[in-house]
């Protein structure tokens, strides 16, 4: 009996000091283990004669009994304190700022006027800017759209009541008139170009009456159709990421260019997804010329010393065509699971290295 007695002391004595579960487990495996102390004088009750047995039975599970609860508090109580020191440890102080989590994201359109920026002013572009509530003048008479011209009618004007003086301001249809104000701000030789909100009295699937374009224009003394066409090359392969593009340069007719064109280039929709510079297909994507001599004059500028070209383009069309949008209108939606899925990470910004549409 001492010895079981001894025996108990010792494994409750041990169990009570253990510091840690693995030294809790050290023990239990010690006393209740296949070939631990409790165990052994567990198997030792086979041999005995049933008097002993009937008092050494219950003495050995007693014993049994009493360690295996003693382990389990003691483990109980080992994991509180080491929650209780984990809790300590990892206060939150609730009154600091929570940290910033990314929120919000770039609108398509803001994006791709990025990257449209980024190309551009690789090639030496500065960006020009002019006022949505536009004259009359600087939004049509100085770009050879005279009053009673028929291209007024094509533009769906949102216009203002006259003024005092008699003179209306409209929303401006185009970013055309920042040519002007440039030339008229500005000595050439120029290379600008100007992004901005545009506005037409139109709405469908396919046109909003605010969208966006983007202008250029350079002005210059020996410009040529030639120099026209390898900006705006380069320029749709930077922005569509392709090594190889070809464009069709269709004659068309806008008031202030001459000549002018529209620009096409080689497609494929295959499987519903575009690829830009290869394919049978054909996708428009600006409207661009010379400079007419009178939007030159217009403007102050002597026709026979310089000449220039312009372009213009849908930002909208672009984003869609670019990113695989198909409905216009519901980039103006503010529908925010469009713009999560839509939507631009503010880091990711384009840079030409690390991809425009990065
Ligand atoms: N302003 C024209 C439009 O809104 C687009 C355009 C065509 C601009 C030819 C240009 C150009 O500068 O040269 O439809």
């Amino acid at each position: 009996m001492t010895d079981i007695q001894s025996l108990e002391t010792e494994l409750l004595g041990a169990i009570a000091a253990a510091g840690t579960l693995a030294d809790l487990e050290d023990i239990r495996v010690k006393a209740l283990g296949k070939s631990g102390s409790v165990t052994a004088l567990l198997k030792t009750l086979g041999s005995l004669s049933p008097e002993e047995r009937q008092v050494k039975g219950p003495r050995f599970n007693g014993l049994r009994e009493q360690v295996t609860a003693a382990l389990t508090d003691r483990k109980a109580a080992l994991e509180t304190a080491a929650l209780d020191a984990r809790l300590a440890s990892e206060r939150v102080d609730v009154t600091l700022n929570p940290p910033l989590a990314p929120r919000g994201s770039i609108h398509p359109i803001s994006q791709v006027m990025d990257e449209l920026t980024e190309i551009f002013a690789d090639l030496g572009f500065s960006v020009a800017e002019g006022p949505e509530i536009e004259t009359d003048w600087h939004n049509f008479t100085a770009l050879n759209i005279p009053p009673e011209h028929p291209a007024r009618a094509m533009h769906d004007t949102f216009y203002f009541p006259p003024d005092d003086k008699g003179e209306r301001h409209v929303l401006r249809t185009h970013t055309s008139p920042v040519q002007v104000r440039t030339m008229l701000e500005s000595k050439p030789p120029l290379r600008i170009i100007a992004p901005g909100r545009v506005y037409r009295c139109d709405s469908d699937a396919t046109h909003t009456p605010m969208f966006h374009q983007v202008e250029g224009l350079v002005i210059g003394r020996d410009i040529t159709m030639a120099h026209l066409k390898w900006t705006l090359e380069t320029f749709v392969k930077a922005f569509f990421e392709v090594d190889h593009v070809t464009m069709r340069l269709r004659p068309s007719y806008f008031p202030f260019t001459e000549p002018s064109a529209e620009v096409d280039v080689q497609c494929s929709w295959s499987g519903g997804e575009l690829k830009v510079g290869e394919g049978s297909d054909w996708l428009e994507i600006l409207g661009c010329g010379m400079v007419n001599p009178h939007v030159l004059e217009a403007c102050n500028l002597d026709p026979d010393e310089w000449q220039g070209f312009a372009f213009g383009c849908g930002v909208d069309r672009l984003a869609m065509l670019k990113y695989g949008m198909t409905d216009l209108r519901a980039f103006f939606d503010a529908d925010l699971r469009w713009l999560r899925h839509y939507g631009f990470s503010f880091l990711d910004v384009p840079t030409l290295s690390g991809g425009v549409g990065a």
